[in-house]
């Protein structure tokens, strides 16, 4: 089983079983991790979170709530973001 690891500023909160095909924020959701979400479809950025280890591709290569700074710093989106794996995930947002 993988495991998805949440942590804020560096101190882990939680974490819950990595599930096939569901974005990381329902995920965390479900664990009871609160993450800000807005319009679920990658476009505002309000779920930006940080990958600190593992794989999380975005479905297209640059969603409209990313740049590439953004992208440069390991920032990813949980509402459309399914993880491939166990995977440590930074909640606090970056900016
Ligand atoms: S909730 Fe808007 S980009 Fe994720």
């Amino acid at each position: 089983m993988a495991l998805l690891r949440f942590f804020r500023n560096g101190v882990i909160v939680g974490s819950a079983e990595n599930q096939e095909g569901v974005p990381i924020l329902d995920i965390a959701e479900d664990a009871g991790i609160d993450i800000p979400r807005g319009c679920s479809s990658g476009t505002c950025g309000t779920c930006l979170i940080k990958l600190l280890s593992g794989s999380v591709p975005m479905p297209v290569p640059l969603p409209p709530g990313l740049d590439d700074d953004l992208v440069a710093e390991g920032c990813i989106l949980g509402c459309i973001g399914i993880a491939e794996g166990a995977c440590d995930i930074e909640i606090n947002p970056p900016l």
